[in-house]
């Protein structure tokens, strides 16, 4: 395609099959099912690590010695403070606002404390991705609260990461098995590739603007249904299908209206998604454990007819099949679902934007006019028609 400044430019709709960066924090093998970060399998990490070894691994580079993930415990410990204005536009959002709404006010106003957030230097804005990770199990944790209509929970907490979360948002102290499982929940969705969110966060940080920028542009850009949400609404579809009989029909029906089923298809995988198929097996566990058996049952169901209708295609069930139905197992409710997707992808946000820093260039692609070229003459507007 011939641009305006006479080069050969190629148009590529959507940047799609476009590199548009090199990274080493993580890749997506779509033909053999893998995730990577920094080379390890996302299967190795999910059996042997925790979330906060995978954010360190992703921010830094390498997994921490035991001096390094003490420091940067301390560090994540002595950030989780929340200004009190955070708990009141959460509350003032109440559950009349949408809930990645109020994520992305409360993160952007994060910045109005930060006397430093301008200073573009790697190591400041290191220290914002801490700060703003450190915060996000309270942030969401209120979010949730409010979401159910009860009191935001603002004693400190001392657990994980992700008990932390379940702390806040639930109100109760967690047990082992539901942290494991969200701690394994927030591994998985840690980082994948130049996802729609990451790659709005590096535009944003190409710029010198903070991470507190980058990090409020790709919760914008999470909160479309094309990208984060679809859990909800593959949860609404099993709970809709009701029971394992029923999703034959149900199936069909969809199909004969060319409807996409949730959770199914993946832009790059195109064999089973590796996190679906460890979400899996807690889906299973979790969903018996909570007396929520039968929504297991159902999704079995469907992933049964699906694979024999359109495995040949490549379309295996991706992580939000399985992903919606634990939370909801755990007591969550869906509204909370994209953003405990942000809880978990905040570490691969800020580990690729500082990273992108660091060799930085701007972004600025160009769009191929299509429109008139003229030169038209002007009528004044009393002499328009
Ligand atoms: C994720 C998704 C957008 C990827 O789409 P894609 O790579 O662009 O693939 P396409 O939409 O071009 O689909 C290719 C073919 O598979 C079919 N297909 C893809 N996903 C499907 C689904 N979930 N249900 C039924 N058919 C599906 C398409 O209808 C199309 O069929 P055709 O070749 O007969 O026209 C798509 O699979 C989808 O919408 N899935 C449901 C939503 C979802 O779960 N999103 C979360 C992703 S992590």
């Amino acid at each position: 395609m011939e641009g305006s400044s006479g080069q050969n430019n190629t148009y590529a709709k959507g940047l799609e099959g476009v590199i548009a960066a090199e990274t080493e924090i993580g890749f997506v093998d779509g033909q053999e099912g893998r995730l990577v970060y920094r080379g390890y399998d996302i299967t190795t990490l999910c059996d042997n690590s925790n979330y906060e070894e995978v954010s360190y691994l992703l921010n830094y580079g390498k997994l921490p010695n035991r001096k390094e993930m003490n420091d940067y415990l301390e560090k994540m410990k002595a950030n989780s403070e929340i200004p009190e204005s955070t708990y009141e536009i959460i509350e003032k959002f109440g559950r009349k606002t949408h809930p990645m709404v109020t994520l992305r006010t409360v993160i952007s106003n994060l910045a109005s404390y930060d006397p430093q957030e301008s200073d573009s230097s790697i190591e400041n804005q290191r220290r914002i991705a801490i700060s703003i990770t450190a915060k996000m199990p309270a942030i969401v944790g209120a979010i949730h609260r409010t979401i159910q209509g009860k009191d935001i929970i603002k004693t400190k907490s001392e657990l994980s990461y992700a008990g932390n979360f379940l702390y806040y948002a639930l109100g109760r102290n967690p047990d082992s098995v539901e942290t494991k499982i969200m701690d394994t929940a927030l591994m998985l969705h840690a980082d994948h590739g130049m996802n729609a969110s990451t790659f709005s966060s590096l535009v944003t940080i190409s710029t010198l603007a903070d991470i507190y920028s980058a990090t409020t542009s790709a919760i914008s850009t999470l909160k479309g249904p094309l990208h984060g949400g679809a859990n909800e609404r593959a949860l609404k579809m099993i709970m809709d299908i009701g029971s394992p009989d029923r999703a034959g029909p149900y199936l069909e029906a969809m199909v004969a209206r060319k409807e996409k089923i949730m959770g199914f298809g993946h832009r790059v995988y195109k064999v089973y998604d590796p996190r679906a198929k460890i979400l899996k097996k807690y889906a299973a566990y979790i969903s018996e454990k909570s007396e929520k058996k039968n929504i297991f049952e159902t999704a079995n169901k469907v992933e049964e007819i699906m694979i024999n209708k359109l495995g040949e295609k490549g379309i295996f069930p991706n992580v939000d099949f399985y992903s919606g139905m634990i939370y909801y197992s755990m007591g969550l409710s869906p509204e909370i679902f994209t953003p405990i997707f942000a809880l978990g992808r905040i570490s691969g946000w800020t580990a690729r934007s500082l990273e992108y820093l660091q060799s930085n260039k701007l972004f600025r692609p160009k769009a191929l006019y299509v429109g008139e070229k003229g030169p038209k003459s002007y009528i004044s507007i009393q002499e328009r028609q």
